[in-house]
C-alpha cells in the first residue's frame, strides 16, 4: 500500500481494498476467549486465517495460550513479531524446512506435529545438532483423511518411539476435525465431532494407560468450537476464522460478526440490472462460492473475472459508476492471502493499516 489513509472515511478509500472493522474483530476475539475460558479450555488461534501478527497479539492479550501456524514461513513471521509459543499444526518433512524449524526452536517455544517415525528421527537429529529440544505432538487422523496417524495402537507405537528420541520433547496429540466444521446440519455436525473426538480421546487414554504423559490434546475449528470444547481432555482449540469471519461460516450458522469486507466500486453499468465492479479474482476468492454483497441491498455477484466482478440486480436501486459496493468474502483465509494489508476502520473511519506480513507464506 503506497498511501497511509488514516482518518479517511470508508467512502473516500480507493478500491478494491480489504477492510477490517476493528470493533467487530475485537468483539469476536473477546467472545471466543471468554467462551473457552469459561469452559477451562485453552485457545491457540490459527494464524493461517489472518496472517497478521498484530491480530495474533490481540488474541494473545485476550488470553490465548499460543498461536497455531500451518507453515514454517508463517511461524517465522509470527516469531519475528515476538510471539514465542507457536504450534506448527502440520508435517515438516524436507531437510531445508527442518533446518528452519530447529533454528526457530532456538529462540521460540515452537511445537511441531509428526505422523511418521523416519520424519521424527530426522527432526530429532536436526534438533540435537542445533542443541535444542523440539516440542512435538503426534497428529492423529480423526476422520478428515488428510495427515495423521491412525488412532489407537499405531499412534501409541509412534509415541513410544518418539519418547526415546533425544532431540524431541513429546507433548501430546492433535486431531483436527476439518471434515466436520462446515457440515450444515447441526446434528450431523455434532455426530461427526463425537466420532472424531472419540478417536482422539481414546487414543489419549491408551497413551496414558501406557504411562505416556499427554499434556496437550489440540483440536477444533470455528465451526465446531462449541462442540469440541465440551469434551473432557481437550486442552486447546485451534480456531482461526472466528476473528475475521466469512460468508461460508455464516451460512452454516456460525454467528461471529463479519469483521472482514472487501470494498469495491462500480466501474460500468448497462441498463438498470447489470453493473461491473473493480474487484475480481485478484481481490476475492470463490472456492466456497461467490462472495456476498452486503451493501447496497438487492444486488448479487454472478461471476468474477480477474479484475472485474459482475453484479446482477435483485430488487435493489439502480447503480451508478463510482458507487461503493461492500462485500463479505466467501472464504476469508484465501481472500486475505491476496492482499498486502488490512485497512482497519472503526465506525467507518480508518484507524490503522496492518500489514498481512505472512501473506504468501506457503513454504
Ligand atoms: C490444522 C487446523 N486446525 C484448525 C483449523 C481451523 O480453522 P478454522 O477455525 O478457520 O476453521 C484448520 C483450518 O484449516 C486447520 O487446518
Amino acid at each position: 500500500m503506497d498511501t497511509y489513509p488514516i482518518g479517511l472515511r470508508r467512502e473516500e478509500l480507493d478500491t478494491p481494498t480489504l477492510c477490517l472493522d476493528a470493533d467487530a474483530l475485537e468483539r469476536n476475539i473477546a467472545r471466543m476467549a471468554d467462551f473457552l475460558r469459561a469452559r477451562g479450555v485453552g485457545l491457540r488461534p490459527h494464524s493461517k486465517t489472518h496472517k497478521c501478527s498484530t491480530i495474533a497479539w490481540k488474541q494473545l492479550r485476550a488470553g490465548a495460550v499460543g498461536i497455531t501456524c500451518a507453515k514454517v514461513s508463517e511461524a517465522e513471521v509470527m516469531a519475528q513479531a515476538g510471539i514465542r509459543d507457536i504450534l506448527i499444526a502440520n508435517q515438516i518433512v524436507t531437510p531445508h524446512k527442518i533446518a528452519r524449524l530447529v533454528n526457530l526452536a532456538a529462540y521460540t517455544e515452537v511445537m511441531v506435529a509428526v505422523e511418521d517415525w523416519a520424519n521424527a528421527q530426522a527432526l530429532s537429529e536436526a534438533a540435537q545438532a542445533k542443541g535444542v529440544k523440539l516440542r512435538t505432538i503426534i497428529e492423529v487422523d480423526v476422520g478428515m483423511g488428510r495427515c495423521g496417524t491412525a488412532p489407537g495402537e499405531p499412534t501409541l507405537a509412534l509415541a513410544q518411539k518418539v519418547l526415546a528420541l533425544k532431540g524431541l520433547d513429546f507433548r501430546g496429540l492433535m486431531g483436527y476435525e476439518g471434515h466436520a466444521v462446515m457440515i450444515p446440519d447441526l446434528e450431523a455436525r455434532r455426530q461427526a465431532v463425537e466420532a472424531a473426538m472419540r478417536r482422539l480421546l481414546e487414543t489419549r487414554d491408551l497413551l496414558l494407560h501406557h504411562s505416556i504423559p499427554v499434556e496437550v490434546v489440540s483440536a477444533g475449528g470455528t465451526g465446531t468450537y462449541q462442540m469440541t470444547s465440551q469434551y473432557q481432555g481437550i486442552t486447546d482449540l485451534q480456531c482461526g476464522s472466528y476473528a475475521t469471519m466469512d460468508a461460508k461460516y455464516r451460512s452454516v450458522g456460525i454467528d461471529f460478526e463479519p469483521a472482514l469486507t472487501v470494498i469495491a466500486r462500480v466501474i460500468s453499468v448497462r441498463g438498470a440490472d447489470h453493473a461491473v465492479i473493480d474487484a475480481g479474482m485478484k481481490a476475492l476468492t470463490t472456492e466456497f462460492g461467490l462472495p456476498q454483497v452486503i451493501h447496497p441491498q438487492g444486488w448479487a455477484l454472478t461471476r468474477l473475472s480477474e479484475e472485474h466482478g459482475i453484479l446482477a440486480r435483485q430488487g435493489g436501486d439502480p447503480l451508478s459508476r463510482g458507487d461503493l459496493i461492500e462485500i463479505v468474502p466467501s472464504h476469508g483465509c484465501t481472500t486475505i492471502n491476496l492482499h498486502g494489508a488490512y485497512t482497519v476502520l472503526r465506525q467507518g473511519v480508518v484507524e490503522a493499516v496492518w500489514p498481512i506480513a505472512a501473506r504468501g507464506c506457503v513454504q
